[in-house]
Formats: C-alpha cells, sequence, structure tokens
C-alpha cells in the first residue's frame, strides 16, 4: 500500500515533497504506462482543486491520451493544437488562467476554466506532457509550474 499525505501550504515544500513522492512510486519501475498511472494518481490525490490530471504521450507526432484522472477526454490532439498541443510544439509550459480566453482550447470537460500543462522531456525531445485542469479560474500560479516542471523533470527518463 502507499500512503501519502503531503500539506499543501508551502508550494516549495509542496512539490520537494511531491517529486520526492514521485521519485518513490516510479523507482526500478521500467513500464512507462504504470508510472504515468501511479503519477496521476499521486497529483490528484496531493493536488486539491483539480477536475483532471494525465498524461497525454507523444507516439507518431501525435499526442495520445494516456493514464489519467477525472472525466473520458478527449483521445488525440495534434501538434500545435489545443493547450496541450501547444506545450509539445513549442516544448514550453502553459499556464493559462482562463481556459475560454485561449485560442483553441480544447474542452474535455465544460467544468474546467484553468489549466497548467508541463512538456515532459527527454534527450532533448518532448516524450509526454501532463495536463492539469481546474474548474476555479486561476487556479494555478507560476510557482505550481515551476514545482510541477520539478517533478517531471525529476522522473521523466521512467515516462518514456
Ligand atoms: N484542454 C486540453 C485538452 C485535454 S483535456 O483538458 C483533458 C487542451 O486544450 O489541449
Amino acid at each position: 500500500m502507499y500512503s501519502f499525505s503531503i500539506p499543501t501550504d508551502d508550494p516549495e515544500a509542496f512539490y520537494a515533497e511531491l517529486a520526492e513522492a514521485a521519485d518513490a512510486l516510479t523507482a526500478g519501475e521500467p513500464d512507462t504506462i504504470a508510472n504515468m498511472a501511479n503519477v496521476s494518481a499521486l497529483i490528484w490525490q496531493a493536488m486539491p482543486r483539480l477536475n483532471w490530471a494525465g498524461f497525454y504521450r507523444m507516439i507518431d507526432g501525435e499526442l495520445v491520451l494516456g493514464p489519467f484522472q477525472g472525466k473520458a477526454a478527449c483521445i488525440r490532439i495534434a501538434i500545435g493544437k489545443g493547450v496541450c498541443g501547444t506545450a509539445a510544439a513549442d516544448a514550453t509550459t502553459q499556464l493559462v488562467d482562463d481556459v475560454h480566453a485561449f485560442p483553441g482550447h480544447i474542452a474535455c470537460d465544460a467544468d474546467s476554466r484553468s489549466e497548467l500543462v508541463v512538456p515532459i522531456m527527454c534527450d532533448g525531445a518532448v516524450i509526454a506532457v501532463l495536463d492539469l485542469d481546474s474548474p476555479e479560474p486561476g487556479r494555478f500560479a507560476p510557482a505550481d509550474a515551476r514545482g510541477i516542471e520539478q517533478v517531471v523533470a525529476r522522473i521523466a527518463a521512467r515516462l518514456a
């Protein structure tokens, strides 16, 4: 059994502990899907005010839905389309305070109001993105973006 209880009051401490937990969950496990499944569950459990948390994998030049928590979602996203496709195309984190104001946003869950998408890099290439959605406008701060970047950078090789 895995049991994580991570206090959320201080973002720096929160993301340091989240990275530790993600590292512990994936250590020694070579299966990408198993690792993405457990990391999406960990984030879902640890981070308040989310309505979707999961991965899209880069497969044959497009993003394909991977392990996630939340409502069933769109399966394939072209590179450059939506928030996820933009993160993958530019290899940069996308922090969107109001998804309705993001040109081309793909609405998978009508409840989503803000979104954070972090590209996952391995050997200089985007191999996946981690997508977090919230029903709360402006849910994600720059500290959340930096924190999630640290988490995925730490375990990127285990997600490839
Ligand atoms: N909103 C995303 C699509 C994925 S869902 O939110 C799970 C986008 O615009 O890329």
